[in-house]
């Protein structure tokens, strides 16, 4: 058995799901938050999606502001961000910050078209500093998105540094003295954000994995968000490979030997062109995947064969 995966997703404290629209990032992002708790880990699984997946997959409603325990796994909690509720959220964390300064900063940030976005990413870097859990898995959303999640830090911390520059020079000129406090509010923000840089691109933190099907499109969005991350510091560590029909299913089925001669024909242009990552498939059930039994079948092959 190739034990990669599985040691990565142990020894790694932040586990991110990445990849195109619908090849399996929640069951994959599930089914592993289901192993970790099961080997008994304290898991958290976080959504970073504005969707109920979390809540179907183990048919349970899971919290948009507060963390819900999982009733029938023991060791595991989940939260499903919702970027609108982020938004009180992260515009109150801004108010508090802006209350010593009458500040264009606040109505400024709150009033921009990403502004849920932010505020989503504000509450997903907050658990990028946990220290309860042993590990946190991120279900992330389709990788333009995600990219684009990902880059905001680096954006913020720009940000940070100009509002402090700005700030510095505003209360020069205006006379304020009561302006440190903001100003060393705005320095830990930025230092926040850079920490959560740190250890997004951090190997011994943090591990991405890609979800894909072998498919054109899927292969072709990988490789660009393989290249995309790469650009963050950020390298790929393993590809799952999902829903490959196995050979004896086939039958003499004309249908299904079609299907799967064309997924052959994409398993090697996967091995050819991501020869340096880690592979997993992950074979096509007879059924979708939801409900804690199933999610620990995906487990298995993900982690135990
Ligand atoms: N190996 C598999 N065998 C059978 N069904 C699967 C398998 N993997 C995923 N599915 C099903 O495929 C559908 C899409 O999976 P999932 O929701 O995990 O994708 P996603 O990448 O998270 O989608 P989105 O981009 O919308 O968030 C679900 O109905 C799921 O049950
Ligand atoms: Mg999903």
């Amino acid at each position: 058995m190739d034990t990669t995966l599985k040691r990565l997703v142990e020894d790694r404290k932040f586990l991110f799901f990445g990849g195109k629209g619908g090849v399996g990032k929640t069951t994959m992002a599930a089914a592993t938050a289901v192993w970790l708790a099961d080997s008994d880990y304290d898991t958290l699984i976080v959504a970073t999606d504005p969707t109920v997946s979390l809540s179907a997959i183990y048919e349970q409603k899971i919290g948009e502001t507060d963390i819900t325990k999982i009733d029938i796994v023991k060791n595991l909690c989940g939260l499903n961000i919702n970027p609108k509720k982020a938004t009180g959220i992260f515009q109150k964390r801004l108010e508090g910050m802006m209350q010593s300064f009458t500040s264009l900063l606040g109505s400024e940030v709150t009033s921009t078209p990403c502004a849920e976005e932010m505020a989503a990413f504000d509450q997903f870097v907050s658990f990028l500093q946990d220290n309860q859990y042993d590990h946190v898995v991120f279900d992330t959303a389709p990788t333009g998105h995600t990219l684009r999640e990902l880059s905001m830090p680096f954006d913020w911390s720009g940000y940070m540094s100009n509002q402090i520059k700005n700030r510095k020079e505003v209360s020069a000129a205006l006379g304020l003295i009561d302006d440190e406090g903001m100003l060393d509010n705005l320095r830990k923000e930025k230092e926040r954000y850079d920490q959560a840089v740190k250890s997004l691109s951090d190997e011994r933190l943090s591990a991405f994995n890609l979800v894909l099907l072998p498919e054109k499109l899927p292969i072709e969005e990988t490789a660009r968000a393989v290249d995309d991350l790469a650009r963050f510091g950020i390298r790929v560590q393993t590809l799952i490979v999902n829903e490959v029909i196995p050979p004896e299913v086939l039958k003499g089925n004309w249908f299904l030997e079609r299907r799967r001669a064309t997924q052959e024909k994409y398993l090697g242009e996967i091995a050819i062109r991501f020869n340096d990552t880690p592979r997993r498939d992950i074979p096509l059930l007879e059924t979708d995947v939801y409900g804690v039994e199933k999610l620990r079948k995906v487990a298995r092959f993900l982690y135990e064969q």
